[in-house]
């Protein structure tokens, strides 16, 4: 009853022609309908080009962060109306990229993503834990208090606008994927957070996409666990074929 979601963020990386020729090659693949939802959230500057080169087809376009702000003096950021106006339908918040790199806490995920909701999109909530958590059998607290804080004020309606996305930090860009145990073990935990602060019906219908690694050779048993429902994905997202193959097992 969960629709596959298969987002690719491509994260810093191509060069505008390169940008354009991968979501032509997306879309022709894709066409204009499909059993699985899918998204490119490519770097802000390629917004408008990869929109173009999407035509009609079902691929939707996202973008990999956005200020919680509506517009002002904040130079270098990007507002969600300005996203909105580009041809996005959907913002990824809360990427550990974010956290790490650029200290972005809950409190501020969470003004991310209301401020997403609020300018009509939909938005990927990433929560992950690194390598020494997960070790120190941290995972499922510290990826539990990640949603909790980042989804905080969000009312069980707005959460058909959310998509969670399980990213374990050691198996990002690092060819160490989670097993599909590990993984649903977190999924299931993370359905049953959902569970307690939104109800059953919000936990059932929510999709938890899996990041880490995910590559057309392990896409579908990732995809077969009953609460994966579905993939972010980031250096097989560069490519059509592995992008496409991914798709495929969705
Ligand atoms: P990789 O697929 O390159 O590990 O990246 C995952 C990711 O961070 C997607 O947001």
């Amino acid at each position: 009853m969960r629709k596959t979601f298969i987002a690719g963020n491509w994260k810093m990386n191509l060069s505008k022609q390169q940008a354009t020729d991968l979501a032509a090659a997306i879309a022709a693949s894709i066409g204009t309908g499909t059993n699985v939802d899918v998204a490119v959230c490519p770097p802000f500057g390629y917004l408008d080009a990869v929109r173009g080169a999407l035509g009609d087809s079902a691929v939707r376009l996202g973008a990999q962060n956005l200020n919680a702000n509506e517009s002002g003096a904040f130079t270098g950021e990007i507002s969600g109306p300005m996203l909105r106006d580009l041809g996005c339908e959907l913002v990824i918040v809360g990427h550990s990229e974010r956290r790490e790199l650029f200290g972005e806490c809950d409190q501020l995920v969470n003004l991310k993503a209301k401020a997403g909701l609020k300018y009509g999109l939909h938005v990927i909530l990433c929560v992950g834990e690194t390598l020494e958590q997960r070790e120190a059998g941290e995972t499922n607290r510290i990826v539990g208090s990640q949603v909790l804080g980042s989804l905080a004020d969000i009312s069980p309606e707005q959460m058909s606008n959310v998509t969670l996305a399980y990213e374990p930090i050691w198996a990002i860009g690092t060819g160490k994927v989670a097993t599909p145990q590990q993984a649903e073990e977190v999924h299931s935990h993370l359905r049953d957070i959902l569970t307690q602060q939104f109800g059953d019906e919000v936990a059932q219908q929510t999709r938890i996409q899996y990041g880490g690694s995910v590559k057309p050779g392990n896409a579908e048993e990732l995809l077969a666990q009953p609460n994966i429902d579905g993939a972010l994905v980031g250096g097989a997202s560069l490519e059509p074929e592995s992008f496409t193959g991914i798709i495929g097992h969705g």
